[in-house]
């Protein structure tokens, strides 16, 4: 491998695991009724024929006429048949009598902020919505721009764009008013929604203020709708500007929907790689929503009777599209969606959702796993969480350690885990344990899910053996694949699918154990992944050298003990640059929030390490193993020098480990 894995199991304490083979079996009881018994893997031993039968579990106004089109690397799935998203997460609950079932318990960050949503009263609501934006000029083939906090009318706008065939792109509440205008301008969008603001850490955040402010580059985007959530004062500029309770909650509450190709345009959602500018990942509809909720009752053995389930992700991401809103809703689930921290209103606040609503089935991120852990298991402890029957992890490589806390003190020893591995690319789960099936292990996402075909190769694209490591590819099309980078398809040949040919590069290592399971060991690219976000290094860079007085920078992800991976900035400064009276803190604050303004405060380095040069490589290329083994190296402060002496001591030994040739 050209580069080791950026993961959190690696080396030594991943061999002593593997050597160990230690597993937990569900229990008889889990066994007894869970969804998906032994016999899934053999019956998906035809993919598309499996796959098939897992679309027919959709509402479609048309039947498929070919199951599977594949011009690889483009594929379309379900040819010919027709249908609507929105239909098939609301209307055909209600349809089936199940309209008074709740679809979500929303929680604000305040206490006592509650809100009860019914499957009829979504069907309201998205109706409402889908009117309101049907007499602002949205149409089938549009793109809407959605950046909102963690509410219901987040949920019912994705619906309501869904419905009209309009693809949405909801851009994380986090990002920054450039970041945003970028994502508007890339995807040729002229509708935006979004909220006065919402609450975040105990205060308000501005989320309109951003939207004026990107929209200044954004001269297409001529209507914005507005939820009013917090009630703060906002700039408001008529003819463009409307408000969400005048436009929306006045309509009519039904709306008979249109019934659009499998392969519409569901949505855009846009994500770091390895090059300064993000990438548009395109969705489409029939072959995503088959994925997802196939996924959502296998994996998570959803039984939508008794459940209460609860995807602890923001809905600016791809966990939350494709298990808060698609794969749950397909399903008739009900839900839990929380709009705030974890300690908002003390610690325990995830402890007393779970008790309240009597959560069954949580899903969450290494890094949120490791912060709940850090606070110690006297707070899940005081508090009943019987009802929990299934746990999920997601994002990055869970660390041995926090699985066996999960299991232990939020699973009672009785949940099954399941580490689920995926990309923002892949639309939904690819390698999983089922819970009824697999004896998982501590750290390894065991085994492909039903009806997709990964494997582990070496550099030439040589399947590896059991107990070896290389590169994962996924080698047949699935139903909830990308259709593409929006606007760029060569940009997708190049990125996925010409490094392995014909198999699509997922730019994360792995390695599969002497049982042939499969254990995830980080990116190999340049992508870093920090809490759960993913970023790429050149973006960051790209950020930090529109300092005036940076002259160059090389970002890194280091390991962090709780976010998985950290922003650690190497940069050099131009020669008139002036450290703020020969205190280094002003520049370097001044870098961080041209990062935060230029990307978003979650991608602020952690580190900043001034250096008057960058270490190359004879040809040129910076050395950045070596840089982040300088980041990894916990005694360095805050702010260092790489000419500091025992920065200059720490170089010298590495180089002697890695040489200088480095790739
Ligand atoms: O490196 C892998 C890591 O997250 C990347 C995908 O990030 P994103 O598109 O933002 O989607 C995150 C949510 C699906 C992958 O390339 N990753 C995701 N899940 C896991 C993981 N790494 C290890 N184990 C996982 N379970």
């Amino acid at each position: 491998m050209a580069e080791a894995p950026q993961g959190s199991i690696h080396g030594e304490a991943l061999e002593a695991l593997l050597h160990e083979r230690r597993s937990f079996p569900p229990t008889p009881a889990f066994v007894a009724q869970a969804n998906a018994q032994q016999s899934i893997y053999t019956d998906a031993a035809d993919p598309v024929e499996w796959w098939s039968q897992e679309a027919r579990t959709l509402e479609w106004a048309t039947p498929w006429t070919t199951p599977l089109e594949w011009d690889l690397p483009f594929a379309k799935w379900f040819v010919g048949g027709r249908l609507n998203a929105s239909v098939n997460c609301v209307d055909r609950h209600v349809t089936a009598g199940r309209g008074s079932r709740v679809a979500i318990h929303w929680i604000g960050e305040p206490e006592d902020d509650r809100r009860t949503i019914t499957y009829n009263d979504l069907l309201a609501m998205v109706c409402q919505a889908a009117n309101a934006l049907t007499e602002l000029g949205v149409r089938s083939g549009d793109r809407v721009a959605i950046y909102m906090p963690m509410i219901p009318e987040t949920v019912v706008a994705m619906l309501a764009c869904a419905r009209l065939g309009a693809a949405h792109s909801v851009i994380f509440g986090g990002f920054s008013a450039e970041a945003l205008s970028d994502r508007i301008q890339d995807a040729d969008i002229r509708f935006v929604i979004t909220a006065d603001g919402g609450y975040r850490r105990g205060a308000p955040s501005a989320l309109k203020a951003h939207v004026d402010e990107a929209l200044k580059l954004c001269p297409e985007v001529h209507r914005t709708l507005v939820v009013r959530r917090t009630g703060q004062d906002v700039e408001w500029q008529e003819g463009r500007d409307v408000w969400w309770h005048d436009a929306v909650e006045s309509q009519p509450t039904t709306h008979d929907p249109e019934y659009f190709d499998a392969e519409q345009p569901l949505y855009i959602m846009y994500t770091s790689g390895t090059t300064a500018k993000p990438k548009g990942i395109l969705h489409t509809t029939g072959g995503y929503l088959t994925h997802v909720s196939t996924t959502y009752r296998y994996v998570f053995d959803l039984k939508p009777e008794t459940d209460v389930v609860w995807t602890a992700a923001d809905i600016g991401w791809v966990t939350g599209h494709s298990y808060i809103v698609y794969g749950p809703l397909a399903n008739g689930a009900t839900e839990v969606i929380y709009e705030g921290v974890p300690d908002a209103g003390g610690r325990d606040r995830w402890w007393r959702i779970v008790e309240e609503f009597k959560v069954s089935i949580l899903y969450t991120a290494p890094t949120t796993i490791r912060t709940l852990m850090k606070w110690g298991e006297e707070l899940p402890a005081a508090h009943d969480l019987s009802s929990l029957r299934l746990l999920g992890s997601v994002g990055e490589p869970i660390n041995p350690e926090a699985w066996m806390w999960y299991r232990e003190h939020i699973g009672g020893t009785r949940c099954p885990i399941v580490d689920t591995w995926w990309q923002t690319e892949t639309g939904g789960i690819m390698i999983t344990p089922l819970p009824g099936i697999t004896a998982a292990k501590p750290g390894a996402a065991m085994r492909p899910f039903p009806g997709i075909s990964v494997d582990v190769v070496d550099n030439d694209g040589r399947s590896v053996g059991n107990g070896e490591g290389g590169f994962l590819v996924i080698t047949e099309p699935w139903p909830g694949m990308t259709r593409g980078i929006w606007g760029d398809p060569q940009r997708f040949k190049d990125t996925y699918w010409s490094r392995f040919p014909g198999a699509y590069f997922a730019g994360d290592g792995a390695k599969r154990d002497e049982d042939g399971d499969l254990w995830l060991l980080g990116r190999v690219d340049d992508v870093m992944n920090v809490s759960g976000h993913r970023l790429s290094t050149a973006e960051v860079e790209h950020a930090i050298v529109g300092h005036p007085d940076v002259a160059e920078a090389a970002v890194v992800g280091a390991s962090d003990e709780t976010t998985g991976q950290a922003v650690v900035a190497f940069v050099t400064l131009k020669q008139s640059a002036e450290l703020g009276g020969g205190d280094e803190a002003p520049l370097v604050k001044a870098i961080r929030d041209v990062v935060a303004q230029s990307i978003g405060p979650f991608a602020k380095p952690r580190q900043i390490i001034l250096t008057p040069e960058l270490p190359k490589t004879r040809s040129g290329k910076i050395m950045r193993r070596l840089l982040r083994d300088v980041a990894e190296h916990r005694e360095l402060g805050d702010v260092t020098t790489l000419t500091d002496p025992a920065v200059v001591n720490l170089i010298d030994e590495m180089m002697a480990v890695h040489g200088a040739d480095e790739d």
